[in-house]
């Protein structure tokens, strides 16, 4: 057993790797860090991180507890402790143990799906505004890059989508979606698996998932469709800093992504983090109640104040500035409160992550300071970002 399980096939693709695959996984892998982050590696001591879509509540305590009991055992590789998480993943999910996958992180299987499934002559079609991952990966390599505005009511427009991606490799929908904390109804997913051109996949990223109320895909993976689904331990269960993504999906689709980079050694500490959240039965309940009454507490704040923003059902949601949005930024940074980033089909909005209570209300005391003109934005001298391939990167 291998990695980042692998399925029976792909261990010995691993040993063939086609010219494609090798070009493939030399591509640089752009993170939510390195998005969120273009401005500042070090923040400032007592800084609200508020930019990122973390979890500051980090693991729960029995993964804690779980890390420090492997450490002693850290000198081994341990593979077995994957192949514990796999089945109990695939227990859960009502799926063959062949049908999962487990990475560091999920932005890894995102990343080689994007390589495994787009081309220069397959597209790669997402929402607008999107998580922009995919995106830089499939731009790489030199897919063509279709953005489909989303709905009036924030949904991915699927038929919009079908139509822009005549040529389309690959179909990413995100649910909820990064960054409007948005849903799209598992009728529309279903709507564009059926009617999707042959060949290409669907890949339907639920790394928020668990804070919202939306129907899973995963019984369209059970039916084995042309869907690959992923999520991830960095939200909910804040492991971002551990490390631990799923993908989930017909075995031939898996093997085809795990190609262009599986085969690692999953860290131990993640491993048993991982097995210990899946086992804490009442954390999903817990931890969505959380977020989700402290990120009403936070509308309630906004509606009360006049300000607008988009309802969310995730950890995090655009707030509506009325100006652009970089200058209301950099004068919340001047406050030591970081925000997150512009997509550039809103240059009015900014992400914000939903933190804890006393942050939420530090960023509330900060941006009614911005709005009311309190505090300008000429108060931070911003550094410049560095680009790499293009990707804003911190300096
Ligand atoms: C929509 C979405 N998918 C995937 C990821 C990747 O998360 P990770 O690699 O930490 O699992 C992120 C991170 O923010 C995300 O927002």
């Amino acid at each position: 057993m291998a990695t980042d399980r692998v399925p029976s096939k792909s261990r010995r693709s691993f040993l063939s790797l086609s010219a494609a695959a090798s070009a493939a996984v030399a591509l640089r892998i752009v993170t939510e860090p390195m998005l969120a982050r273009a401005r500042d590696h070090h923040p400032p001591a007592g800084s609200i991180m508020i930019d990122a879509n973390e979890n500051p509540l980090g693991p729960c305590t029995s993964a804690r507890e779980a890390i420090v009991t492997i450490t002693p055992q850290g000198g081994r590789y341990l593979d077995g402790l994957t192949e514990d998480l796999v089945n109990a993943i695939a227990q859960m999910e009502g799926v063959k143990p062949d049908y999962v996958t487990v990475h560091a992180g999920s932005t890894v299987p995102l990343h080689h799906t994007v390589c495994a499934f787009t081309s220069p002559q397959r597209s790669y079609v997402t929402a607008d505004p999107g998580f922009e991952a995919g995106m830089f990966s499939a731009t790489a390599i030199g897919a063509r890059v279709v953005k489909v505005p989303l709905t009036k009511s924030f949904a991915h427009d699927v038929k919009a989508m079908l139509a822009a991606g005549t040529d389309a490799g690959l179909f990413y929908v995100c649910l909820p979606n990064n960054p409007t904390g948005t849903l799209t109804s598992h009728s529309d997913i279903e709507y564009l698996v059926q009617n999707k051109p042959k060949g290409s996949i669907v890949l339907v990223d639920e790394a928020y998932i668990h804070f919202s109320d939306a129907t899973s895909t995963v019984d369209l993976v059970k039916a084995d469709k042309d869907v690959i689904l992923l999520r991830t331990f960095s939200k909910l269960y804040g492991m971002a800093g551990i490390r631990c993504g799923v993908a989930l999906g017909r075995p031939d689709l898996l093997e085809k992504m795990y190609t262009y980079g599986g085969g690692n050694f999953m860290p131990v500490t993640a491993l048993v983090a991982a097995s210990a959240s899946l086992k804490h039965t009442g954390l999903v309940p817990e931890r969505k109640k959380i977020n989700a009454d402290i990120r009403e507490g936070v509308f309630q704040w906004l509606d009360s104040n006049g300000y607008s923003y988009i309802r969310s059902q995730s950890n995090c949601f655009m707030l509506d500035t009325k100006r652009p949005a970089k200058k209301v930024i950099d004068a919340m940074a001047a406050q030591k409160v970081f925000i997150g980033r512009i997509w550039p089909v809103w240059p009015t909005y900014s992400r914000i992550t939903v933190g804890t209570r006393p942050e939420m209300e530090q960023f509330q005391a900060a941006f009614k300071k911005v709005m009311t003109g309190a505090v300008t934005a000429s108060l931070t001298p911003v550094p410049s970002k560095r680009l790499i391939d293009g990707v804003p990167v911190p300096v």
